[in-house]
């Protein structure tokens, strides 16, 4: 099978701007990863971010469903070698840019490592202007997810009120720290009756994490359960798109709000990392990745 890891990086791409990428993972299934996702790549759209929103999950792809889209291609069919990842691109509501996974398909855990990592590096070869990338992962802690959070620039952490959730969410961080070297996360609690609530289920996680792993986490706020969010899923639409004045819509928008604060990226940091090429030249050299130079 053809692996995106041997498609070449064109030139020009080096020239382009940087892109923020946000990945959003969890550990445990179902916490709202993808709600976040879409609403957030959403708001950011709101806000006068090009931004592209990427769905990794294979296994249970529903990016697109929940934005009432109809892909022709998808990540699935790059893996197979039908298409270049050009080709997957779908123009969502507001000049939104997604990047459909399929359901049902080879699961990401089917890949091997060299995969993931050339997947990665195959958005070097997107022809986008964007300039924040949003990345749903799959629940779990497989390789795929690991990589995909590891080459982005921040990771949001979502946790909700069960015990499992947090369970999951340290899980998470405790392989990233330790396997991938990633050692700051957003945690984002989702589902929550009351603000209150929220900082509890951070300060649980922070707690467990201070006292066994060497990691900074920030608390970037918290997400009501809301009845507004269930109806935009309904009509396969955002929520911040459908209900704009409703209380997650509010919540995204706020969320969008800090993360546009965070700062860009300031060159490439020596590991697998998405659009390294438009990093090269702020401050580092790409050459000196290993993994790199292993997939090249
Ligand atoms: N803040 C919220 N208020 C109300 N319902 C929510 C909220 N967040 C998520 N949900 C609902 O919870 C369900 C699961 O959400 P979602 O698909 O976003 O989770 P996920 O973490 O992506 O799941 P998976 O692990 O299967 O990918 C959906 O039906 C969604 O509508
Ligand atoms: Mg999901």
């Amino acid at each position: 099978m053809p692996s995106p890891a041997d498609i070449p990086a064109p030139v020009s791409a080096a020239a382009r701007a940087p892109v923020r990428v946000i990945a959003v993972a969890s550990g445990k299934g179902g916490v709202g990863k993808t709600s976040v996702a879409v609403n957030l790549a959403m708001a950011l759209v709101h806000a006068g971010q090009r931004t592209l929103l990427l769905d990794t999950d294979l296994g249970l792809a529903n990016v697109d469903v929940m934005l009432g889209l109809s892909p022709r291609f998808t990540l699935a069919d790059v893996l197979a070698g039908r298409c270049e990842l050009q080709d997957t691109l779908l123009e969502g509501p507001c000049g939104l840019w997604v990047v459909p996974a399929a359901s049902g398909k080879r699961h990401m855990t089917e890949l091997t490592p060299r995969e993931h990592v050339g997947l990665v590096h195959a958005f070097c070869q997107l022809d986008l202007p964007i300039d924040t990338m949003v990345v749903d992962n799959a629940a779990g802690i497989a390789d795929s997810v690991l990589t995909f959070c590891q080459a982005a620039q921040d990771v949001i952490v979502v946790v909700c009120d069960e015990p499992a959730s947090v369970t999951d969410a340290y899980a998470l961080i405790k392989v990233l720290s330790r396997e991938r070297g990633v050692t700051r996360f957003q945690v984002l609690a989702n589902q929550v009756h009351n603000h209150a609530e929220g900082r509890q289920l951070f300060d649980k996680l922070e707690r467990v994490s201070a006292r066994f792993l060497d990691v900074t986490l920030h608390y970037l706020g918290a997400i009501p359960r809301d009845e507004w969010l269930r109806r935009a899923v309904q009509r396969q639409e955002a929520v911040v798109e459908a209900f704009p004045g409703c209380p997650s819509a509010l919540a995204f928008r706020e969320i969008a709000r800090r993360a546009r604060q965070w700062q860009s990226p300031l060159g490439p940091r020596g590991h697998v990392e998405f659009f390294m090429e438009r990093l090269v030249g702020q401050g580092g050299n790409a050459e000196q990745d290993p993994l790199r130079s292993a997939v090249a």
